[in-house]
């Protein structure tokens, strides 16, 4: 059983202060069916009051939606604050253990939320059936040695050492390895090379053999293989959707496209020859994928998009604004975003790994309409570049059928003293059931931890889209 995160002490608090102050989260999960519980639901709640130390009727169940039975208890001030150590009063460990086999419990745990009431979610079992990724960002490898690589060192050995605790945690074993971009700091052959090297460190410290998937970021460009005379031309030809379609399609351009796409040609090489890249998607003109993976009988559909073919070098910049080189000028091309779409149109889930954030300043204004026409057929959009983890997009009033969650990474590694986080997503496929979880670096303690964000779980649940259930076959039972 796991316990975490001391209570607050209401007893010092102003009435305001109060209001916001934490409260405590019990998160329990069965190992029992969701009908099986329906039956024996009434007799858990007394049973479970009985070990909490609260009168029966101090706890009701509020909903029961897509596998979760969430209840809700009403407890006196002293009761509420004492939850955690009722249910782990050593006295009561025969009770404790009884109900835990009773009721085939397979771990609980608790948290500070900010919440007005304390809340119980009671998880059935995981169906079986379930999909686990880890999503990698913005780790920008440097093999220069020094300052910035020793920090860099510290932080992604840290990151290694803990990530078998954070997995284990969550009972998290990821089946696939998504990394969204910057994979080196400056595309130079030598810091692919450490990719590579902490790619098979980090291999080594999950728990099953898991499949990697990585798109280039603007950090992974070789800034020498673009000719600065060439690339004022191309930049100048990209002002609008016909030119840039001309580009990418027309057999006349093909010796300009090649000729922009050797800004990618160490990152392409890396995928091509690094051994944890083996049976990476074959990577096409314009070094983006469409991949159906076979997952326990699911298919999963993962488009790996290239948001910086046109991404340039720096140093051509006039002034020392460097990034209003990108702002604004980037292009993904609607030929790229159709075709991916349309090769994973067999897919059950369909997920977008792409560096920069659609929908953004970061593209032409031309762009944009295409980006939200096409962009939302995708379930899963997985990004990075602005290392701020966030999963925007699961408001709750989103269009039940329709919604896609774009999930954002924080930077595996900036530079010193920069905030770092990583993410993972674990679906059930039977169920419906995604949780989202997250992690950050902690500077002040050289540790990686929950990113305990607003929600202050280290992790959010959700539903999958109407859509997607509706692929999946997902039954009814399992639908708010
Ligand atoms: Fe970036």
């Amino acid at each position: 059983m796991s316990v975490s995160v001391a209570t607050s002490s209401p007893s010092s608090l102003t009435e305001s202060e109060e209001a916001r102050a934490q409260r405590r989260i019990a998160r329990i999960r069965l190992e029992m069916e969701l009908p099986d519980f329906q039956n024996i639901k009434l007799e858990f709640l007394d049973d479970l009051a009985e070990v909490i130390g609260i009168a029966p009727g101090d706890i009701w169940i509020t909903s029961i939606r897509l596998g979760c039975v969430i209840l809700r208890l009403s407890l006196s001030e002293s009761a509420e604050h004492s939850l955690e150590t009722k249910w782990e009063d050593r006295e009561k460990e025969p009770l404790v253990e009884l109900f835990k086999k009773r009721y085939k419990v397979a771990w609980v745990r608790f948290y500070d939320v900010p919440e007005t009431r304390i809340s119980v979610i009671v998880n059935v079992k995981d169906s079986g059936h379930t999909l686990t990724w880890l999503h990698l960002s913005d780790a920008h490898f440097r093999s220069e040695e020094g300052g910035k690589k020793f920090s860099q060192d510290k932080v992604t050995g840290k990151f290694l050492e803990a990530l078998p605790k954070l997995l284990g945690e969550w009972k998290l074993e990821p089946d696939l390895v998504f990394f969204t971009g910057d994979l080196s700091f400056s595309g130079k052959r030598e810091e692919f090379g450490v990719v590579g090297d902490f790619l098979k460190k980090l291999q080594a410290s999950l728990p099953r053999q898991a499949r990697f998937l990585c798109v280039p970021g603007n950090h992974d460009v070789t800034w020498n293989n673009i000719d600065p005379e060439e690339e004022e031309r191309l930049r100048g030809s990209l002002g609008n959707e016909d030119q840039v379609n001309s580009l990418l399609l027309d057999a006349s351009q093909k010796g300009r496209l090649t000729e922009c796409l050797r800004r990618l040609s160490n990152f392409s090489e890396f995928v091509k020859s690094d051994p944890l890249m083996a049976g990476h998607p074959a990577i096409g003109d314009l070094l983006y994928y469409s991949e159906v993976i076979d997952h326990q009988g699911f298919k999963i559909g993962v488009a790996g998009l290239n948001s910086v073919w046109c991404s340039t070098r720096k140093d051509l910049a006039k002034t020392e604004v460097t990034q209003s080189l990108d702002l604004g000028h980037l292009v993904m091309g609607e030929p790229q975003i159709k075709t991916a779409l349309d090769r994973l149109r067999e897919a059950h889930i369909k997920v977008a790994l792409v560096h920069h954030p659609p929908i953004s300043e970061w593209f032409r204004h031309f762009e944009l309409p295409i980006h939200i026409n096409s962009f939302s057929e995708f379930d899963f959009i997985l990004r990075g570049h602005q290392h701020v983890q966030n999963f925007i997009g699961l408001d709750p009033n989103l269009d039940e059928k329709n919604k896609f969650f774009p999930l954002a990474a924080g930077a595996l590694y900036s530079h010193p003293g920069h905030p770092n986080g990583v993410n993972a997503v674990k679906v059930d496929l039977a169920t419906g059931i995604v949780e989202a979880f997250s992690w950050v670096y902690l500077n002040s303690h050289s540790v990686w931890r929950k990113n305990l964000g607003p929600r202050e779980t280290g992790f959010i649940e959700f539903s999958l889209s109407m859509r997607v259930r509706e692929r999946l076959s997902i039954p009814a039972r399992h639908v708010a």
